[in-house]
């Protein structure tokens, strides 16, 4: 039997850019002793209460299909939240309740592109944006970042890999892998050239909690001007430990909710409510442990890049956001493929290869900072002892 075209051109965009981490999972089970930072996965226990709340409210009987756009607990919980955030009146029809940030990217696109529709995605980029642009047939252009400048944008750069089929950009701030946080004069002029060029702006913000030291976290939905070519996708998947609540939304123009709205409820039909409602407490509360995760992510990296200072062929940066540190690999005259493989066989360590995230991500390691410090400092050791090996 023959399948739609989509499925063809999704196949083999997902599993080889895994493969050290499933290698790294069958040596588990084998039972060989290993450090996995290979997974983004928030390590801490969720806020007890937002467990509480979603128990009582499914004993409540909030287990009826719910409306396709969101309850109106959540919906009103986000209008508050946005409110604030961006400093003008942001209503509840301005959301879509959705199944996480994933399903939040693929309905944005699902929404906006048109067969052969070009979307720039800022290289290296999270590991299923080519998914997400591929599905709805629209082709994905990568637009190179340069490490050495924090794999920060280039404005000229991005202007010149648009074409007459652009019709987006697609914006991770704070980023995976490379925990850059654009700061609001890059915000503006990528603003500014999208506004120029005519495209949406698709802004992933599911690490938007997640910010350390000096920087400023900074949205182009910010921006009243912007607001109508501005999609934002989010959870609190990463912000609250829940990944496995799949508890999302897009935020965006009314006008756009409103006709997007169509395509969500043919999909989705709607979401949880008891769900719906234990986010619309996240949003609402302020727990510690959200700012607990912040400090810990932030001590890891630390220690991390700490522990790499004495090694003349490794080196990193300290991420500006996000779960994850960029290690430098390429004065050790290895790709990040080979440096993650060996990593693995030789010191038992799992990371990422940095070529998994696209073609700039090569020569580095993407480093999880998802386990404890004393692991953290174990495998810095382990990495220093793989590169010193090489000299
Ligand atoms: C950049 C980025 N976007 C989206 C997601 C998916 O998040 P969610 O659990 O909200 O679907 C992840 C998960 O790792 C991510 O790193």
């Amino acid at each position: 039997m023959r399948l739609a075209k989509a499925a063809d051109r999704l196949a083999g965009l997902g599993s080889d850019k895994w493969a050290v981490h499933i290698e790294g999972r069958r040596r588990a089970t084998a039972g060989e002793d290993l450090i996995f930072l290979s997974i983004g996965e928030p390590d801490a226990p969720a806020p007890r209460a937002i467990l509480d709340e979603a128990y009582k409210q499914m004993l409540a009987g909030r287990l009826r299909y719910s409306s396709g756009r969101g309850e109106s607990s959540v919906l009103e919980a986000l209008s508050r939240h946005y409110t604030k955030q961006t400093g003008r009146p942001i209503g509840p029809d301005q959301f879509l309740f959705l199944p996480g940030t994933q399903t939040a990217l693929f309905m944005a696109f699902k929404s906006i592109l048109d067969e052969g529709d070009e979307v720039l995605l800022l290289d290296p980029y999270y590991a299923t944006y080519e998914g997400v642009i591929t599905a709805p047939g629209g082709v994905p252009v990568a637009v190179p970042l340069d490490p050495d400048n924090g794999f920060h944008p280039n404005i000229a750069e991005i202007e010149k890999a648009i074409t007459p089929r652009t019709k987006a950009l697609l914006l991770n701030s704070p980023s995976n892998p490379t925990g850059a946080v654009f700061n609001a004069a890059e915000i503006k002029a990528i603003g500014a050239l999208c506004k120029k060029h005519d495209l949406w702006i698709v802004s992933d913000e599911v690490y938007a909690t997640l910010i350390y030291g000096n920087n400023v976290f900074v949205s182009p939905f910010f921006d009243k001007d912007l607001e109508e070519r501005t999609i934002v996708t989010s959870s609190i998947s990463k912000s609250h430990a829940l990944p496995g609540f799949r508890c999302g939304w897009i935020a965006s123009s009314p006008e756009f909710t409103a006709q997007a709205l169509s395509i969500t409820e043919t999909m989705l039909f709607g979401s949880q409510p008891f769900l719906e409602d234990a986010t619309a407490l996240a949003l609402d509360s302020h727990f510690p442990e959200v700012d607990a995760m912040r400090h810990a992510y932030e001590a890891r990296a630390r220690l991390l890049i700490e522990g790499l200072k004495s090694c003349k062929t490794v080196s990193a940066r300290m991420p500006e956001g996000g779960m994850f540190v960029m290690v430098d690999v390429r004065k050790t005259g290895l790709t990040g493929e080979d440096f993650a493989r060996r990593l693995l066989a030789e010191q038992k360590v799992v990371a990422m290869p940095g070529e998994s995230f696209g073609a700039c991500g090569a020569g580095h390691l993407r480093v999880a900072l998802t386990v404890d410090e004393k692991q953290i400092a174990e495998a810095a050791k382990r990495i220093v002892k793989l590169a010193e090996s090489l000299l």
